[in-house]
């Protein structure tokens, strides 16, 4: 059997390292080929149901684009769209849409949800990010730094930011499955819970990885290849006021870059976007007029830089996703896969 056939994604260790490692590579193949016109139809002929609770640009254009390139069709269902949850059980709803599809994407709130879709539904189920967790976007990310520093262990990543959001806990997690260092630099308040911090420590023994959480901005950036940040106020959460004053010293900014002490040609800076890095959005002049900022987890200035990468990480979310569906559902066989790289 294929080792990846049949099977979901719901959270990063749902896949040994070396098998995210393969997933990762295995992204890197799928855009090459893309770039070069050479097709990769793997699904054909499977239907693709793409479940949204909570609102998307990137995964849902990923998830659609790359679904037709192998060859399937999506199907997008959003929140208004299904019952899921208010007038039908995630039971019932799983049960039906894996009678008709062949595999599932969710994105929502609840981690339970997206298990509880994988569990009655027989078919591989795609976790496109929960309150715990952003898995599919682990594989783009790692991917986004293979491309630029050639290999990833022994790399530091800085996420500086909220520490107890989705983004923390997988960046956190992958990273020490895959040696590199990750520092989760954010106040005490908004630290990962012991419970997350004891998975991500549990696979650094055996990788290798220094993984490190810590609120002393100073100690936490020094020698990072990678300044990473997300949103203050993740989707469902309003409490702008708090995670404002809490998160304003953690700004990444060019003072923070500096702050590295690592050459300009060994940095890069990433951000999963959608990113608050200036007023231009619904909510932005609202900020403007209450807190005084115009910028938040990040300036203009970083967003702008020569250090930036969050196009081609929001690019290799596609590609990504391609290979996550490929293998685990795609008409294709992977036999196994190489031990983690050393
Ligand atoms: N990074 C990411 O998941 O973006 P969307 O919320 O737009 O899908
Ligand atoms: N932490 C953010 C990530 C968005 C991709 C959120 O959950 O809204």
């Amino acid at each position: 059997n294929s080792v990846f056939q049949g099977r979901s994604f719901l959270a990063e260790k749902d896949f040994t390292p070396a098998e995210i490692q393969y997933l990762i590579d295995f992204g890197l193949h799928l855009k090459a080929l893309r770039h070069n016109n050479i097709p990769h139809k793997y699904l054909e002929g499977k239907n693709i149901a793409l479940l949204f609770e909570k609102s998307s640009t990137r995964t849902r254009a990923a998830f659609t684009t790359a679904a037709i390139e192998l060859g399937a069709h999506p199907e997008y269902l959003g929140a208004n769209d299904i019952q899921l949850g208010k007038k039908e059980s995630v039971e019932d709803t799983a049960i039906v849409l894996g009678r008709m599809f062949d595999g599932i994407e969710f994105r929502g709130f609840k981690q339970a949800d997206v298990e509880g879709l994988a569990k009655f539904s027989g078919v591989p189920v795609w976790n496109g990010l929960t309150d715990e967790w952003h898995p599919t976007q682990m594989i783009a990310d790692f991917m986004t730094i293979k491309e630029n520093f050639g290999h990833l262990r022994g790399l530091t990543l800085v996420y500086a930011g909220d520490g107890r959001n989705n983004m923390a806990h997988s960046l956190l997690v992958t990273g020490s499955m895959l040696g590199v260092n990750i520092h989760i630099v954010a106040p005490k308040e908004l630290h990962p819970s012991a419970e997350i911090i004891q998975l991500a420590e549990s696979y650094a023994a055996k990788s290798g990885a220094k993984p490190l959480v810590t609120d002393d901005i100073a100690v936490g950036v020094k020698g990072a290849n990678i300044i990473y940040t997300d949103v203050w106020v993740s989707m469902g959460e309003t409490n702008w006021e708090e995670r404002v004053n809490l998160l304003k010293p953690y700004q990444v900014n060019m003072a923070m870059l500096k702050a590295t002490g690592t050459p300009d040609d060994q940095l890069i800076f990433m951000h999963c976007l959608p990113a608050f890095h200036d007023t231009n959005t619904q909510y932005g002049e609202d900020i403007k007029e209450k807190y005084g900022i115009t910028e938040m987890e990040v300036t203009d200035e970083v967003f702008r830089s020569k250090f930036a990468r969050h196009w081609d990480e929001a690019e290799n979310r596609k590609h990504s996703i391609k290979a996550i569906m490929a293998a685990t559902l795609g008409n294709l066989f992977i036999p196994d896969v190489p031990e983690l790289e050393k």
